[in-house]
């Protein structure tokens, strides 16, 4: 076990403005349910922020202190909200939209919702088809848009009092793009910003004028929007965090602890069907096959990723992996995500297993922008610049350093973010041998 020495931490001082682009489902969620917590109406459930201890030294030492009281988290108190939407609906009328949350969660709260009023969006629909926005910005070039952008990153600074601001996506999931020539440096990208360049969409602009103000970003959708070298250059360059991509709640939160159980006990994979219904707005943009593709591809890898078919060809070899996504209006939030998979065993005989997940979309993505915000504003004032693997936990598709392959497994994520708060404070890291407690050890 080695001890690290504590990385230097500026202090978690002053007010924290969290700018959500998006001020749908699950960013109307994430604002109600911090004010709920913050006046004592509710609980933070599902926020390792907020609820999850730490274990520090040896099992015998009792330590585990809860995570917010380890690390130099801002208190929610301290947390405002800035957020740009096409949709001019404030945080209230939004919620009510949303209809994720009931009225006691949101009529108490009405005036502080109502007060969140959206900034006029970059926005294009030729990136998300299904939408219509008439609260958007105009200008000549994407330069431009992506310069008044970061203008109101100031004015939002300057008007609220923050010293700091931290941003997550949370807006609609846009069209299929493939990292191109464009995508490969900053100086090709922001000459492709002046040239109106067709494969720089929206979620880039933000992505750009966020980086450039210092501003760390997360990706909640699954948009290439960070995920390529030129703001990855840009982030190194700007001293500044970036994580994504694509929240990690329902249907792949369950493969990423059923298929590490399958690989640890070496049992055969021989096919995977996924199917959702859904009936949210994000369920509607995602009944376009251009935005679908997007999602697809970031729900498909997975799998691959984590049962290694190269290395267990007998195993993994021959899988059918399907992922099917479906609006079903009369559901709205309340996902149902369906998984039928067929596996083998002993001498390849086969068995199943069925997993139907009714599941809250924006119930389960709230506390993931909450821990996202606090984390990545905790990664810049540790001077932590660039990809943020050890929040993988939180993605779909995960982003890491080039050549890396990403880690899937939920629960190599989650002993590799604790291990890091343990290694920015000094504490010694946690690898389970266990082997100190043991006489042949202690002789
Ligand atoms: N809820 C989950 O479990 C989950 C999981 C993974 C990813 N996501 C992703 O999170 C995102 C938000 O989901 P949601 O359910 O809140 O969707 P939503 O449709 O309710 O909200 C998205 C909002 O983004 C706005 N928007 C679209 N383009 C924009 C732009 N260019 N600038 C600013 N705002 C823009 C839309 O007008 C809309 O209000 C989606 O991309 C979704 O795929 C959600």
């Amino acid at each position: 076990m080695t001890e690290g020495s504590r990385r230097p931490i500026r202090p978690a001082d002053g007010t924290l403005g969290v700018m959500l682009v998006g001020l749908g489902a699950v960013a109307t969620t994430f604002v109600a349910g911090v004010e709920n917590v913050r006046r004592n109406r509710a609980k933070p459930i599902g926020a390792l922020s907020q609820m999850a201890t730490i274990r520090l030294g040896r099992r015998t030492e009792g330590r585990a202190p809860l995570i917010r009281d380890f690390a130099p988290l801002a208190p929610l108190d301290s947390l405002v909200f800035g957020a740009w939407d096409p949709i001019p609906d404030d945080g209230y009328q939004s919620a009510k939209v949303a209809g994720v949350l009931d009225t006691p969660h949101i009529e108490p709260i009405a005036d502080f919702l109502r007060s969140i009023r959206p900034m006029p969006a970059v926005f294009d629909q030729q990136y998300v088809k299904r939408l219509k926005g008439t609260n958007v910005k105009s200008g000549k070039t994407k330069r431009d848009l992506a310069e008044q952008l970061r203008k109101d990153f100031q004015e939002f600074k300057a008007t609220n009092g923050c010293d700091r601001l931290v941003t997550v996506w949370c807006a609609s999931t846009e069209i299929f793009i493939k990292p191109g020539a464009v995508h490969q440096s900053i100086d090709a990208f922001e000459r492709g910003m002046e040239k109106n360049d067709p494969a720089i969409a929206p979620s880039m602009l933000y992505a750009w004028a966020s980086l450039m103000e210092g501003v760390p970003f997360a990706n909640g959708a699954p948009n290439l929007t960070v995920d390529m070298p030129a703001l990855q250059e840009l982030a190194e360059r700007e001293g500044v965090a970036i994580s994504g991509k694509d929240f990690k709640t329902g249907q792949t939160m369950v493969k990423t602890v059923v298929s590490p159980m399958l690989k640890a006990r070496m049992l055969g994979l021989s096919g995977w069907y996924s199917t959702n219904i859904l009936g949210n707005r994000d369920g509607e943009v995602l009944d376009d096959p251009e935005s679908f593709k997007t999602k697809e591809e970031s729900k498909l890898g997975v799998l691959e990723h984590i049962l290694q078919p190269q290395m267990y060809p007998d195993l993994y070899g021959n899988i059918y992996h399907k992922v099917r996504i479906n609006y079903y209006p009369p559901r709205g939030d309340n996902k149902e995500g369906w998984d039928n998979i067929d596996i083998f065993g002993w001498l390849e005989y086969p068995m199943q297993i069925k997993i139907d997940f009714l599941c809250r979309d924006s119930i389960l993505a709230a506390p993931i922008v909450l821990d996202l915000a606090l984390f990545m504003d905790l990664a810049q004032r540790a001077e932590l610049a660039g990809i943020q693997e050890w929040l993988s936990f939180y993605f779909k598709s995960p982003m890491a350093a080039p050549g890396l392959t990403p880690e899937h497994d939920l629960f190599i994520q989650h002993t590799k973010l604790k291990n890091t708060l343990r290694w920015m404070m000094g504490e010694e890291q946690i690898t389970h041998l266990g082997i100190e407690y043991y006489e042949y050890e202690k002789a």
